[in-house]
């Protein structure tokens, strides 16, 4: 199969964000790192959730801003979320103790890692969550790029999945 490295798909309604999250989670290994980037309101949190529950998460999942990161140790993985939006310097992550989180067999999902570059090790896959403006309702698409072998052969199964 030829591999492919980044595809994109429109999430109609959140329903559709969560679907598409599960399909994800269930092609993650236990140790993965994903970058979830658009701006506030574009579904990242929501994401998150769905590929949490997807994994056996029952209950909240609440957005990590102040805490910086909230750990969930799942039956089969422990799943570290990271919203890094109100980091104001990198090196905080240092303090929070990062390097243990990231040197972890786990699975770290990131919010805002631009706000983190430099500290983060390198993502396995980069979801981009944008919405354009439409008549009436947002149209919101995500794009996913494999940036890693990992990555890349994710993103070659979940599109051809997506492609039938
Ligand atoms: N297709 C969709 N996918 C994800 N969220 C959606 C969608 N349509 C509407 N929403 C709403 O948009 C908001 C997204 O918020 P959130 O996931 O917290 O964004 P972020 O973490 O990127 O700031 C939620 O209130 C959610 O209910
Ligand atoms: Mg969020």
């Amino acid at each position: 199969m030829q591999q492919v490295n980044r595809f994109q798909i429109s999430l109609l309604d959140e329903a559709v964000t969560q679907a598409v999250a599960a399909r994800l989670a269930l092609l993650l290994p236990e140790q993965a790192v994903l970058f979830l980037q658009g701006p506030l309101g574009a579904g990242k949190t929501t994401f998150s959730r769905g590929l949490l529950q997807a994994l056996g998460h029952q209950g909240a999942v609440k957005s990590p801003t102040y805490t910086l990161v909230e750990p969930y140790q799942l039956a089969t993985r422990q799943i570290y979320h990271f919203d890094l939006y109100r980091l104001t310097d990198p090196e905080e992550l240092e303090f929070i103790g990062g390097r243990d989180y990231f040197s972890d067999q786990a699975i770290c999902l990131i919010e805002w890692p631009e706000r983190g570059l430099g500290f983060l090790p390198e993502p396995d896959l980069v979801l981009e969550l944008s919405y354009h403006a439409a008549a009436d309702e947002p149209v919101r698409i995500l794009s996913i790029h494999g940036q890693s072998e990992l990555g890349r052969s994710i993103v070659t199964t979940m599109s051809a999945h997506e492609e039938r």
